[in-house]
């Protein structure tokens, strides 16, 4: 039987393309699941009968969020939920799914690389039937209608085993438990060369896949390890944990300091990986050299044509502003577009679906392609092992090929975390005042080219986003980029990307902060950040 429960307005601020976001504790109050939920739905027309796909990174309240979903899908009138087993789906699974099977759209449980567990971070998002995070007038109208809501509706039906593959029903709703990983391993084993890395890995390369104890545990252990026969023990922490084991599912020098670590020690094996939360961002390391995201993306869109799925070539590349130019220089080489977006996945999706870029990513551990509408941590791993076994060349040695060719764009992030947000918010607007003086002044010998504010119209639809990191460019081809977070939960993070172009064959291999040292002066220096944050260092430096 359906219930109509009378309910208050939501609560909820606007989701972002990432979802709701919070703690545990605030989706467990009661109707709060629910009525997002019911907002989501109610800003949606002409799904009924049509196919819902669900899962999550396995979090804590995973499953009971999960129950709620296909309960109120079933009164809502969708024709089947397509669950992965357990409650799981990884988002780039999800993506996958969505698309394979045309569904109307997704609801994606996660919090991506938040922490986890009972007083963790869960989140909750809807995607559209192209596979990616809704855009901003879905996510504006599933806000409108949170704010006047009024009841829900939902089936009393009892709880549905996740545990069993197969089909029920809930109401006059199919519920359709699938294999969480079936369908992306199918999908990635279209776009790789599997028997090239079969033989990679049969003629014994090594390799560390560090899951985090999150949702990539079961994709990377049937793929890498019984797919591709990777030793048994190449995936570690690869059982999904509602708490994630009390980490930071984060893949960075950070939260996977552990595996940067062993593949700089004399035990490395011949290459290490990790992945989030989710499983949408990924890191890549060969023994003995840290590959930074942004040179993935360049070295992957300079190679992908080795990959059966990409042999035609590719048709442009786009990356988020911050992220280095290095992808730039193999545009110009391949004689295809970068585009250069805002930070945020959502901005890949137009580019994507009208073909003007195949490959994409973001210098925060996200890469990935057309092949679904989210970026793709596992996605990027085989590709690196599908360039690796085709070339015959240790990553570190693709890495300094790379650069000898191209150049190498010397990179790196400082973050200030948890500053004051109305000093972060100060600064910037101060800088943005001051942008137009700059063109011109020497700093430490600098004499800046450059400045701006970047904005940036979307090509396809022509919409036009402003206000997205302050830029300051040098005379030697050197940037300094500003920007504040989007996604911090406690006050501000202030972000600033700093970057150098070297070509001299010379200089291609040397510290990245040392060779930075000067901008890295003059980029504290110049919004006086100390002085206005009273910080003298930034907390995170990538
Ligand atoms: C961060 C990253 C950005 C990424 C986003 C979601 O956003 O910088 O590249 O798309 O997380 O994973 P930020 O906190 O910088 O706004
Ligand atoms: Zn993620």
């Amino acid at each position: 039987m359906i219930r109509v429960v009378a309910t208050s307005p939501f609560d909820g601020q606007k989701p972002g393309t990432s979802g709701l976001r919070k703690k545990v504790q605030v989706f467990q109050q009661p109707h709060y699941i629910e009525n997002f939920v019911q907002s989501v739905f109610d800003s949606l027309d002409d799904y009924q009968g049509e196919t819902l796909v669900l899962g999550g990174d396995g979090r804590y309240y995973n499953r009971e969020a999960i129950q709620i979903v296909i309960k109120m899908a079933a009164a809502a009138g969708f024709g089947r939920v397509m669950v992965g087993k357990g409650g799981i789906l990884s988002t780039p699974a999800a993506s996958a799914v969505i698309r394979k099977h045309g569904a109307f759209g997704g609801i994606i449980l996660s919090a991506s690389h938040n922490p986890g567990g009972e007083h963790g971070d869960f989140g909750i998002k809807y995607n559209i039937g192209a596979g990616g995070p809704a855009p901003e007038s879905v996510t504006d109208a599933i806000f409108e209608k949170s704010k006047t809501i009024a009841e829900y509706r939902i089936s009393d039906a009892p709880d549905v085993d996740l545990d069993t593959l197969g089909i029920t029903r809930v109401e006059d709703m199919v519920v359709d438990v699938v294999d969480p990983v079936e369908d992306y391993a199918e999908l990635m084993g279209s776009l790789f060369d599997f028997d090239a890395i079969r033989d990679l890995f049969s003629g014994g390369f090594t390799m560390r896949f560090d899951a985090m104890s999150a949702v990539t545990g079961p994709y990377a252990r049937a793929i890498l390890e019984e797919t591709l026969g990777a030793a048994p023990g190449t995936v570690v922490h690869g059982e999904p944990l509602p708490d994630f084991g009390g980490h930071h599912p984060d893949p960075n020098l950070v939260h996977a300091r552990d595996l940067y670590d062993l593949l700089m020690s004399d035990d490395a094996p011949d290459m290490g990986a990790a992945s989030d939360g989710d499983g949408d961002r990924n890191m890549i390391i060969g023994r003995g050299r840290f590959v930074t995201p942004s040179d993935s993306l360049a070295i992957i869109a300079a190679n992908a044509h080795l990959a059966p799925g990409y042999k035609a070539g590719i048709t442009g590349i786009a990356r988020s502003m911050p992220t280095s130019g290095a992808a730039d220089r193999v545009a110009e080489k391949l004689g295809v577009t970068c585009y250069e977006t805002p930070t945020g996945w959502k901005f890949f999706g137009n580019l994507l679906d009208a073909g003007l870029a195949t490959v994409c990513g973001e210098e925060s551990f996200g890469t990935g392609s057309n092949h679904v509408r989210e970026k793709d941590g596992l996605w990027a791993v085989l590709m690196w092992l599908n360039i690796v076994a085709v070339r015959e060349r240790s990553v570190a040695e693709i890495v300094a090929e790379h650069w000898a060719t191209y150049g190498r764009n010397y990179y790196t992030r400082h973050d200030y975390e948890e500053v004051d947000a109305g000093a972060a918010e100060d600064l910037v607007a101060d800088l943005r005042a001051r942008l137009e003086t700059l063109p011109g002044t020497v700093i430490n010998g600098l004499t800046v080219e450059r400045a701006d504010d970047f904005a940036y119209t979307d090509p396809v639809d022509g919409s036009v986003t402003t206000k997205q990191g302050l830029r300051v460019f040098f005379a030697d081809g050197s940037r300094i980029v500003y920007r504040l977070s989007g996604t911090g939960t406690a006050g501000a993070t202030l972000r600033v990307y700093i970057e150098r172009f070297v070509t001299d064959p010379a200089r291609l291999d040397l510290d990245t902060q040392d060779t930075l040292a000067d901008l890295i002066a003059i980029a504290r220096s110049l919004p006086d950040i100390e002085g206005r944050t009273g910080r003298a260092e930034p907390s995170v430096i990538t």
